[in-house]
């Protein structure tokens, strides 16, 4: 059966000053009433699953755990990370666990905040990964790409193994701009979507001859577990000494046993406020108003307010965050550049 791994324990920089360090982006409400991590849940009813296993930092456990019992998830098991160290070591910990209960199941490896519009189309896509994934395959979904973005990976189409299913010829983790372009014009390349699904061991045994020192580090972090109420503690120990790296440079820039499924299912990553615009529901002057807006005159702006009233007149591709205790004005087009400005507070103290 299928085991849904959610992956939500990022920062979520880009969507400052919304998303702060005790309240990153997977658990805010950015898209529905319900967070992202939420939706990312509710999306996988209708699947055969069991229920899924979470995997964030240890500082947003009760969070994770609120929001799941709101969306009504039994018997989720929550894994806690002392400090982030990226996706290769969380999946491992995920894996390690499924198979120290003596399983190997079919991971369905999710990030917690993406958005799908359309369900049907991720499920068939879902049906399909696993039958390859049961065969020994790392399946990555594929996305059609629409412009040379720097902070997906690259994935190369190559021979058909199955209907509408190919071999990746090669994996390419955020290429430069140059690159990413050449990848773009040449029509063979899709986006990586984030997501996989892989046997637990398959996983492992790729990791394992790889990387074997994020594997041993996992390793010993899940054999030196406490249980604490329904949560999963690692070993904080072994786990701070295991190296920081993304599945996608550890594993998937190098395995043979990758395959691409490709997803046509209105994706979006939602890595930032021009990303939030796109797939928002637009007034017909093309705005995203939240909370009290009042514009004159105003084109194709994101506009979230939240006590305050929020006012324009006269302004297009604006960007404008008011929370509680920080305000964001961007233009649309450069508002990814937000991730310089938390570096700088950060940098300020
Ligand atoms: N538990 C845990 N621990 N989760 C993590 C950690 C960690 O240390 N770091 C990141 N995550 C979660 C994030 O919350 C997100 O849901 C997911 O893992 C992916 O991490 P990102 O940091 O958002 O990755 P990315 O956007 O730079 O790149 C990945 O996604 C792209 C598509 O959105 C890669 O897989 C790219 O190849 C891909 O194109
Ligand atoms: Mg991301």
């Amino acid at each position: 059966m299928i085991l849904p791994v959610i992956m939500a324990g990022g920062a979520g920089s880009r969507l400052w000053p919304l998303s702060r360090g005790n309240r990153p982006k997977q658990f805010l409400p950015l898209v529905s009433c319900r967070s992202m991590l939420q939706e990312t849940v509710f999306r996988l009813k209708g699947l055969q699953q069991h229920a899924p296993t979470l995997i964030c930092n240890e500082e947003h456990r009760f969070i994770t755990a609120e929001q799941i019992r709101q969306a009504q998830v039994i018997n989720c098991k929550i894994i806690l990370e002392p400090v982030g160290r990226n996706t290769a070591p969380a999946i491992a910990l995920a894996a390690l666990k499924a198979v120290e209960e003596g399983e190997d199941p079919i991971l369905l490896v999710l990030a917690a905040d993406h958005v799908i519009k359309n369900v049907n189309a991720f499920h068939d896509a879902i049906e399909k990964a696993k039958v390859q994934a049961e065969q020994g395959d790392m399946v990555t979904f594929g996305i059609v790409p629409t412009h040379a973005e720097t902070g997906y990976g690259y994935i190369k189409r190559g021979a058909e193994a199955s209907k509408n299913c190919f071999r990746v010829a090669e994996f390419v983790e955020k290429p430069a701009l140059a690159t990413a372009q050449e990848y773009l014009a040449s029509g063979d390349y899709y986006w990586n979507s984030g997501m996989f699904m892989f046997k637990a061991s398959r996983y492992l045994e790729e990791l394992n001859a790889f990387r074997p020192d994020i594997y041993a580090a996992c390793a010993e972090a899940i054999q030196e577990q406490t249980p604490d109420l329904d949560f999963i503690r690692v070993n904080k120990v072994a786990f701070e000494a295991c190296p920081d790296e993304s599945i996608d440079y550890a594993v998937m820039e190098k395995t043979e046993r990758a395959v691409v499924v490709p997803l046509d299912a209105g994706w979006s990553d939602v890595g930032g406020f021009s990303a939030l615009w796109d797939v928002a529901d637009k007034d017909e002057n093309g705005n995203v108003f939240d909370g009290d807006v009042v514009s004159v005159d105003t084109t194709n702006c994101l506009v979230l307010g939240d006590e305050k009233l929020v006012a324009t007149v006269g302004v297009q591709d604006l960007v404008i965050v008011n929370t509680k205790d920080a305000v964001l004005v961007a233009h649309k087009d450069k508002a990814q550049d937000v991730k310089h400005i938390v570096n700088k507070l950060k940098a300020d103290g």
